[in-house]
């Protein structure tokens, strides 16, 4: 199929162009790399410089590729930056995803598969967290992205766009060619890691005085690999499955701190932390229940302990110690 990636240049977009390529996809990535790189867009996928807010970029990227099917990932993505200006958050997760469908709807192109996010759900009542928990994001970010599902749902039921979306959690490691380089990044894994490789660039840690064994939030991980598989077997049944929205986690959650400790095993060194106050919308614990997105899709973690996808972000770091060149 001719697929458009918006965000294909960024973490979890990169790795899925890769993984769609490998199935014999032709792929066209646009994103405007205002946080992704260029050189993370694998060949022979094709690369649009552009944002999913300019109708006129949509109109000739649908146009000239014959786009069939979309996988969307543009988004900011920032939980802190998203207490302080939710205006960008909703301009670009939610009107921009607008315009997206709309240019869908005049192409006659009917199936999406979205990135969500776990931040949909807010402070969770009971864990692990499955897909009927209530959603009550406690950050725009989240707020965006729900909203975003909501627009979709209704286009579904209107339009018939055939849609899956994902809320997923904590993605981290890392495939052979591509890694995770934000800036600023505020992912956990990466920072402790490259704290590891540059003793000049501590770890800090937010907030030690949360209810957990430890003090310190705890999140479920899951490889970012395994996020791109459950995209592609989404692609695969958004005509039977439609209108679903699936977990991706590993079941288990991990403080701040065990982390830390994972990761001091993976790269075999102390790891310096400055423990620092609570950052602005982040809830306490957040981990997932995939068993739906075990039995409808099929999905199966192929990393489903965070040693392994500790190592795999550590193999990448070491190859790329300055990230993707610019
Ligand atoms: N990384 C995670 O742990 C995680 C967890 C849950 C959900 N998600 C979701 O997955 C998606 C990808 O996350 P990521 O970590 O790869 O983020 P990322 O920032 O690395 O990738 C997003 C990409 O979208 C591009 N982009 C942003 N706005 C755009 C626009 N208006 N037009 C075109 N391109 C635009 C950016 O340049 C970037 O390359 C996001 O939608 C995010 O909300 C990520």
């Amino acid at each position: 199929m001719n697929i458009l990636v918006t965000g294909g240049a960024g973490y979890v977009g990169s790795v899925v162009t890769e993984h769609l390529l490998r199935e014999g996809h032709n792929v066209t990535v646009l994103d405007n790399l205002q946080q992704g790189h260029r050189e993370a867009v694998l060949a022979p996928a094709e690369f649009v410089l552009g944002d999913i807010s300019d109708s006129d970029t949509l109109q000739s990227v649908f146009r000239r590729h014959s786009i069939e099917a979309v996988m969307h990932m543009a988004a900011d993505t920032l939980v802190g930056a998203s207490m302080t200006d939710p205006r960008r958050y909703f301009h670009n997760n939610l009107t921009g995803g607008i315009s997206l469908l709309n240019a869908m709807l005049d192409h006659g192109v009917s199936t999406m598969v979205f990135s969500s996010t776990a931040a949909v759900y807010g402070e969770p009542l009971s864990a692990p967290i499955d897909e009927g928990h209530p959603t009550n994001p406690i950050n725009s970010y989240g707020q965006s992205k729900l909203m975003f599902e909501t627009v979709l749902d209704w286009y579904r039921r209107a339009y018939g766009i055939q849609c899956i979306s994902f809320r997923y959690f904590c993605a981290a490691g890392a495939t052979a060619a591509l890694g995770e380089d934000h800036r600023p990044e505020t992912h956990l894994i990466p920072n402790i890691l490259r704290a590891a490789l540059n003793r000049d660039a501590g770890l800090s840690v937010f907030g030690t005085d949360y209810p957990t064994k430890d003090g310190t939030c705890i999140r479920d991980y899951i490889h970012v690999a395994d996020v791109a598989q459950a995209h592609i077997l989404a692609l695969d049944k958004a005509d039977s499955l439609s209108g679903n929205v699936y977990n991706l986690g590993n079941g288990e959650g991990y403080s701040v701190l065990d982390a830390i400790k994972v990761a001091e095993t993976v790269v075999g060194s102390k790891i310096q932390v400055e423990f620092c106050p609570r950052r602005s919308g982040d809830p306490v614990t957040l981990v997932a229940s995939s068993h739906r997105a075990a039995q409808e899709l099929g999905w199966r973690p192929g990393f489903p302990d965070l040693g392994s996808i500790v190592e795999s972000a550590w193999r990448w770091l070491k190859d790329h110690p300055d990230g993707y060149r610019h």
